[in-house]
């Protein structure tokens, strides 16, 4: 039998199969396979060891590993540091991704210009905007600092001579998609360009011993345009999210190879700039109407934080006998709250298989786990029957396709958040542990009790 010559490579992840493929079996991307020679396939790929990690000069006893050397420098915005776990590693890059116009340059320019009031130089690498642009952007946010230097360039080779030259001690490349490598066919934003310009800023990192920042634009679906081989590359990879009709703006880490993820910086999109949200509540409850039907209020868990944001149901008749039920999820996840409605359905008189569904979650916020269901479900039920909710009642816990109620991570934190804040009933799965002085708990076993304290 003859052996094969070559291999297919995916543009997206890096793998490698033998047998070419419409889906990439390991990162599942559409497309993305092309085929190599199996000598390139099977070439090893470059692997690179942690900033600080001590892993270039052979195995060493993990407890002589320098610490030091992987310190976060801060960045001096106290929300972004937070998330970092402190702030910057130097060596390390960094990628920021989130939609165009949510936010991503100004933060950064906000990061430059408060490393280098200090008179530390930093550099700034626009691919996207003029230095004109990047200036009159920059003097809205304040008085320009002397050491913050700015390059025009698409070319990621003259990054590197830059940061020799000026001795930056924090590098922002703006955007990913926006630089080439002259030494790599293809247009600016192509998977090989950008993995391409990924490596030299990596290579950049390290050798130059400097945090670098790349920005990131991310498609529609909120994947990262470009290749995934991009998040893998990066140390760390901030988000930024936000609702355009909203000021409000949140950072997290959904990756980070120094600290923890899940945290969350918010912020607010002003005159000024991003702003540090010091008192979230004017903003996810200020406009609470308590006594309407429809309206819950859940402790979400954001990272180390505990939020409470108001979950919002409305009920309505389709449109007509023939037009199919519409369910819209603002903040939420729509293939969530079709399950949650398939068991409400199920598991109360509420009749809701064939009315539309809209629910959302205020202030732009996005609550990605499974402990907001109870409070989703509630809102359902509170808007379908148009019944209110008590004004000082809070709700959470998991729901199942069985109908009861699960018990979810946190309770004493969420419970701490909401007496701190003036409720005092909490509507929670039947394990929850007690809460603090002063807060009643409604444990619920399944879905059914939770819609029977409608009536009650
Ligand atoms: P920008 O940082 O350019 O977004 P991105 O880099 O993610 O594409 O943000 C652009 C939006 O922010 C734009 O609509 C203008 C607005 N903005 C303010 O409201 N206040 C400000 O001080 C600045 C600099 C921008
Ligand atoms: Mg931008």
């Amino acid at each position: 039998m003859s052996r094969p010559k070559s291999a297919h490579r995916c543009g997206s992840c890096g793998s490698v199969t033998a047998r070419w493929a419409g889906r990439c079996p390991t990162c599942e991307e559409w497309n993305t396979l092309a085929e190599v020679p199996l000598e390139a396939a099977v070439a090893a790929p470059v692997l690179r060891p942690v900033p600080g990690a001590g892993l270039e000069a052979g195995p060493c006893r993990l407890g002589d590993v320098d610490l030091a050397a992987a310190a976060p420098h801060p960045t001096g915005i106290e929300e972004l540091d937070r998330v970092l776990g402190g702030g910057l590693v130097p060596g390390s890059v960094t990628l920021l991704g989130g939609e165009p116009g949510v936010g991503k340059s100004t933060l950064l320019l906000q990061v430059l210009r408060s490393v280098s009031s200090g008179g530390e130089p930093v550099l700034l690498v626009s691919a996207e905007e003029s230095p004109r642009q990047v200036r009159l952007r920059a003097e809205r946010l304040g008085p320009l600092p002397e050491s913050l230097l700015v390059m025009d360039s698409t070319d990621v080779s003259a990054v590197a001579g830059a940061v020799a030259d000026s001795g930056a001690r924090l590098v922002v490349v703006d955007s990913i998609q926006a630089v080439r490598d002259p030494a790599i066919s293809g247009a600016a934003g192509s998977v090989s360009q950008v993995r391409a310009c990924a490596e030299v800023l990596v290579q950049l990192a390290k050798s130059g011993d400097v945090p670098v920042v790349v920005v990131g634009h991310v498609t529609k679906d909120g994947s990262l345009a470009g290749p995934r081989l991009l998040e893998h590359v990066v140390d760390t990879v901030l988000t930024v999210e936000g609702d355009r009709h909203h000021a409000l703006r949140t950072v997290r880490a959904v990756k980070h190879r120094f600290g923890a993820t899940g945290e969350l910086g918010l912020f607010t999109m002003s005159d000024a700039g991003l702003a540090a949200v010091t008192d979230p509540y004017r903003l996810l409850l200020g406009d609470r109407r308590p006594g309407e039907p429809g309206s819950t209020v859940l402790p979400a868990i954001e990272g180390q934080r505990a939020l409470l944001v108001e979950v919002q149901a409305l009920v309505a008749d389709p449109a007509g006998p023939a037009v199919p039920a519409r369910r819209s999820a603002q903040g939420l996840d729509t293939g969530r709250l079709a399950l949650l409605l398939a068991v409400l359905d199920k598991r109360s008189d509420l009749g809701l298989a064939r009315t539309d569904v809209y629910t959302s979650v205020v202030g732009g916020i996005r609550v990605a786990e499974p402990a907001a269901d109870l409070a989703v479900v509630l809102a359902v039920a509170s808007a379908a029957r148009g019944l209110p909710l008590p004004a000082d009642l809070v709700a959470f816990g998991e729901v199942g396709l069985g109908g009861e109620v699960r018990q979810v991570p946190h309770a004493p934190r969420r419970l701490a958040e909401a007496a701190r804040l003036g409720f005092r009933y909490a509507l929670v799965p039947g394990t929850c542990p007690d809460g603090p002085p002063g807060m009643k708990l409604l444990r619920v076993g399944e879905v059914a009790q939770a819609v029977a304290v409608l009536s009650a």
